[in-house]
């Protein structure tokens, strides 16, 4: 999956600068996007540019607010040395005013987002985290892992090393 141009542009633009706000966005805001908000959130720390990003996660869904994420994916992401401590919330229309990238993890949550999203510029903040995965077995998206085992879990928190190194890379 690639960026578009205006994304690349976007992108570009947000290259360097002192703050950078990304929402991370799945269905249910437990498992795939609380867990890229908590993986970023160690790239950054560990590049010594903490203070540079504000950094957050939303579901398209409600079924889950103000619960912490799935317990599967806090044991996974702890493993590795990751506390997810973030409370779901759903995304809302202010969040597109707010945030300079929204991710998305799915083709689902795109198509969702962009029904969301208020304006054309808006609709330009949506990114797909799958563009910036470079695994060498290819996903196009960050697959829901909610419904699958223990492996399902870890293939997620894979593909989003990778990815969130790979958007740190872009954006530092
Ligand atoms: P997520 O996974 O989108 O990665 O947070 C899911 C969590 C909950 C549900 C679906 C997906 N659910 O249907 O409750």
């Amino acid at each position: 999956m690639e960026l578009t141009q205006r994304q690349q542009q976007l992108i570009a633009r947000l290259k360097g600068r002192d703050e950078i706000k990304i929402l991370f966005v799945c269905l249910g805001n437990i498992c795939r996007s609380p867990a890229a908000e908590g993986v970023m959130r160690a790239i950054v720390e560990e590049h010594g540019a903490g203070s540079r990003f504000v950094l957050d996660s939303a579901g398209t869904g409600g079924w889950h607010v103000g619960q912490l994420p799935d317990k599967r994916m806090r044991v996974h992401a702890q493993r590795r040395g990751l506390t997810l401590e973030h409370r779901c919330r759903q995304v809302s229309e202010s969040d597109f005013d707010e945030f300079d990238l929204i991710i998305g993890m799915d083709r689902q949550n795109i198509e969702d987002l962009r029904a969301l999203a208020p304006t054309p510029d808006s609709t330009d903040k949506i990114v797909p985290m799958a563009a910036f995965v470079d695994m060498a077995m290819r996903y196009d998206y960050i697959p829901d892992p909610y419904y699958e085992g223990a492996e399902g879990f870890e293939l997620v928190l894979d593909l989003l090393a990778d990815g969130c190194e790979r958007l740190y890379e872009a954006l530092a």
